[in-house]
């Protein structure tokens, strides 16, 4: 069980934690205590083991969350800024990029600012026909500051990064899914559906492999790792694995395995 709270509401489905967060009336902007919250939320469901996915979504029919709480920053001073931006990163966006588990943003309407930061800091996205996805920020004089402007890079390449970061363009659905920001894109209907299909994929597989894969995939975008090197080690760890030596007597025997996760 794992808690709601006042804006993030928790609800555990097939072993698939669904967080929603919640302030629909503010477009389910991020303020402190919603990012406070949503860190707390996950940081409870990482040791559960009968969890083996998170789906991540905004409350409402318009928006997934459309960016950091402008009210809450407007006075903000320079060291309050750098404070902003570090929190996030380490509560929200690093948090969420190095989790155990995968996360799939399930982006159902507007994903601006830190709305689409956090989407691209998830693993996977899936997203709605009516989404609409931009980083806005140099409209209010600041830049993105929870990793948009390196992790728009990585997904959409340098060039429509800096088109979409220079211009505060927003983008629909279908030059998102042309664009590499969106897996796939469905109606709003089928998008909690899409969703859990790939999770049902992910709960036959071995917790502890998609752990490590993460953490690989991880090491080949950080500049102080070499990932080739990480994957050779954690390749060789694997082999110790209890999740190793059932996935591979279960081919050999011919049935399904039986993963436990260790
Ligand atoms: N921070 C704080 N409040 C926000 C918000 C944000 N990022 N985005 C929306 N809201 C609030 C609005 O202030 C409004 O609150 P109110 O009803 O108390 O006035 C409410 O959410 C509804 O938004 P509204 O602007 O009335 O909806 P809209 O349909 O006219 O426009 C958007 C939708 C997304 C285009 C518009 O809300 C917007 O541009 N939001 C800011 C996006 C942004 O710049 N994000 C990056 C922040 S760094």
């Amino acid at each position: 069980m794992v808690a709601t709270t006042e804006f993030i509401l928790s609800e555990v489905k097939n072993g698939v934690l669904v967080i929603t967060i919640n302030r629909p009336d503010k477009l389910n902007a991020l303020n402190k205590q919603t990012i406070e919250e949503l860190h707390d939320t996950l940081v409870e469901a990482e040791n559960m083991n009968d969890i083996n996915a998170v789906i991540l979504t905004g409350a409402g029919q318009k928006a997934f969350v459309a960016g950091a709480d402008i009210a809450e920053f407007a006075n903000f001073s320079v060291e309050q800024g750098k404070q902003l931006s570090s929190i996030g990163h380490f509560k929200i966006f690093n948090f969420i990029e190095n989790y155990s588990k995968p996360i799939i943003a399930a982006v159902n309407g507007f994903a601006l600012g830190g709305g689409l930061e956090l989407a691209m800091a998830c693993h996977i996205r899936v997203v709605s026909d009516n989404a609409k996805m931009g980083l806005p920020e140099v409209s209010l004089g600041v830049i993105p500051g929870y990793g948009g402007t390196q992790r728009l890079a990585h997904l959409v390449g340098k060039g429509k990064a800096f088109e979409m970061i220079v211009t505060a363009d927003m983008i629909n659905a279908v030059d998102a899914l042309k664009w590499g920001l969106a897996n796939y894109v469905t109606t709003q209907d089928e998008l909690l559906a899409k969703c859990f299909e790939i999770t049902s994929k992910i709960a036959t597989k071995s917790p502890t492999a998609i752990r490590t894969a993460i953490k690989v995939i991880n090491a080949g975008y950080n500049n102080n790792l070499n990932g080739y090197e990480v994957e050779i080690e954690e390749f060789g760890k694997s082999f110790g694995t209890g999740d190793f030596k059932e996935g591979v007597a279960a081919f050999l025997e011919k049935r399904k395995p039986s993963f436990r996760g260790n």
